[in-house]
């Protein structure tokens, strides 16, 4: 049974633009946006990725047809050449169907700047149609009656037939889809420098004590073991796959999902910040804070010879005309070969304007088109939420869906990329962890009862 959408006059927003700093930023973000933070620009077949198109083996399986014609303003921060890429794969369809995709583009890796645009959007009153919005989050938009529901466009795709149900689960809420899918990334991916390893006869790590090995070996050689950034995401990476390789899945969500305080007291939370700080004496100091695309650039550069960072680097790799086996290769990170750390792309909706439903159903089903998941996911370096494995991908895909086909026991959600917990926990610990990594003076011990106080104050406040 389908439950009806919202009203048509259900509002978005506040009556009034309250406070008034608040309006000001509404303003700003209409007329003063400029291409150095964000674009608000129409995007099209003829955009800056244009000649990105569905390959001929994707194209045979075609895009349902919609209803044709109107435009949607779509927030996100797909913002590197591969990623911008990969969305005009979508870009490109929609503008088949005489739809405009209107892009708001966000700079900042994991979407740090964005969350928090798109919370002033909103509270501003200015929502956009559509918006990249990953993980548990958007179940907060959608408790406050925000988001389109998707129920009509998933029954007819039969979309929890085909999707993984991880996935699934996480665009159902209280019983309503409110996002639409596009792929799956692996956080526990490990890219090195092929020649680097080929030179020094080194192979990917499978253990952290591989992993010293590979530093032992690179010593005086004037190669970077790990390239890496001091943005408080990127330590954050490091942080929840140590989380991962030190005890599994099981104490992992303990940590993240659970947020159990007891857990973050337990012995293996130290280890794991002991790992981490240990960690520092592989990168090249001092840490400077640099985008991720940076850090990819000093790894395939020989600068580095290894990066641990969510696949979507392979996907800049590709698009800077770099090959899997070839310049750099993959591999799980140490300790994590079995799991797979997980963070999925998705769509929401915003419901304030019934208008553009016909538009926005449309862009939703066409995330679900097998030929468009081909496609998306090949440039993006993910892989398709579908279940049926796409025979398009390649080796580092492939591994990741195999991981990802075992099932929940095996799946951890990224606290990072908001798979996790909610958004104000999980930047709480982000920041500590950051703090942490930066100030020496900082102990573990402290850090540890710093973690679990958050935890204890938070999880008390989620059940408030
Ligand atoms: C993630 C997102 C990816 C990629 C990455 C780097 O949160 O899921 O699609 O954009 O951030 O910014």
């Amino acid at each position: 049974m389908i439950k009806k959408k919202r009203p048509a006059n259900a509002r978005t927003g506040p009556a009034t633009c309250w406070p008034a700093l608040l309006c000001l930023l509404a303003l700003w973000l209409g007329w003063g946006w400029n291409g150095a933070q964000a674009q608000s620009l129409p995007l099209s077949s003829s955009g800056p990725a244009s000649g990105v198109s569905l390959s001929s083996s994707s194209s045979s399986s075609p895009v349902p047809p919609s209803s044709g014609g109107g435009s949607l303003q779509v927030l996100h921060w797909w913002t590197s050449a591969s990623e911008r890429q990969a969305i005009n794969v979508v870009v490109n369809q929609l503008a088949k169907q005489d739809i405009q995709w209107r892009d708001v583009a966000i700079p900042g890796g994991a979407g740090m700047g964005a969350a928090k645009v798109l919370k002033s959007m909103v509270l501003a009153n200015r929502a956009p149609e559509v918006t990249q919005l990953n993980g548990v989050v958007f179940g907060e938009w959608a408790d406050l009656g925000l988001l389109l529901e998707l129920d009509n466009v998933a029954v007819q795709g039969a979309w929890e037939k085909q999707m993984f149900p991880t996935v699934w689960s996480l665009l159902n809420n209280h019983g309503h889809v409110v996002a639409a899918p596009l792929g799956i990334h692996r956080i526990n991916s490990l890219f090195y420098n092929t020649a680097i390893f080929k030179r020094y006869n080194l192979s990917p790590p499978k253990t952290w004590d591989d992993f010293d090995q590979i530093v032992k070996k690179l010593q005086g050689s004037g190669i970077t073991p790990l390239a890496q950034s001091a943005e408080a995401w990127q330590l954050a990476t490091l942080f929840e796959n140590l989380a991962l390789a030190e005890s599994g899945p099981a104490y992992y969500r303990r940590l993240f999902v659970e947020m159990s305080p007891a857990a973050y007291l337990d012995a293996r939370m130290l280890h794991i910040l002991k790992r981490l700080r240990g960690l520092s004496a592989a990168m090249a100091q001092p840490v400077r804070e640099r985008p991720w695309t940076e850090v990819a650039r000093s790894m395939v550069s020989g600068e580095a010879a290894m990066l641990i960072m969510g696949d979507w680097a392979k996907g800049e790799l590709n698009a800077w005309g770099m090959e899997v086996d070839q310049q750099f290769g993959c591999a799980p990170v140490p300790g994590t070969g079995d799991f797979h750390l997980y963070s999925t792309d998705t769509l929401a909706m915003f419901a304030g304007n019934y208008a553009h439903q016909a538009v926005q159903e449309t862009l939703a089903r066409l995330t679900m088109s097998p030929a468009v998941q081909s496609e998306y996911n090949r440039i993006k370096g993910s892989i398709p939420v579908l279940r049926a494995a796409d025979p398009h991908m390649d080796r580092c895909a492939r591994d990741s869906w195999r991981a990802f086909s075992k099932g929940p026991a095996w799946q951890a959600p990224s606290l990072v990329h908001r798979m996790a917990t909610d958004d104000t926990t999980k930047d709480a610990i982000v920041s500590e962890v950051q703090r942490f990594f930066l100030d020496r003076s900082i102990s573990e011990e402290q850090t540890q009862k710093r973690l679990a106080a958050i935890a204890r104050t938070l999880s008390r406040n989620r059940n408030d």
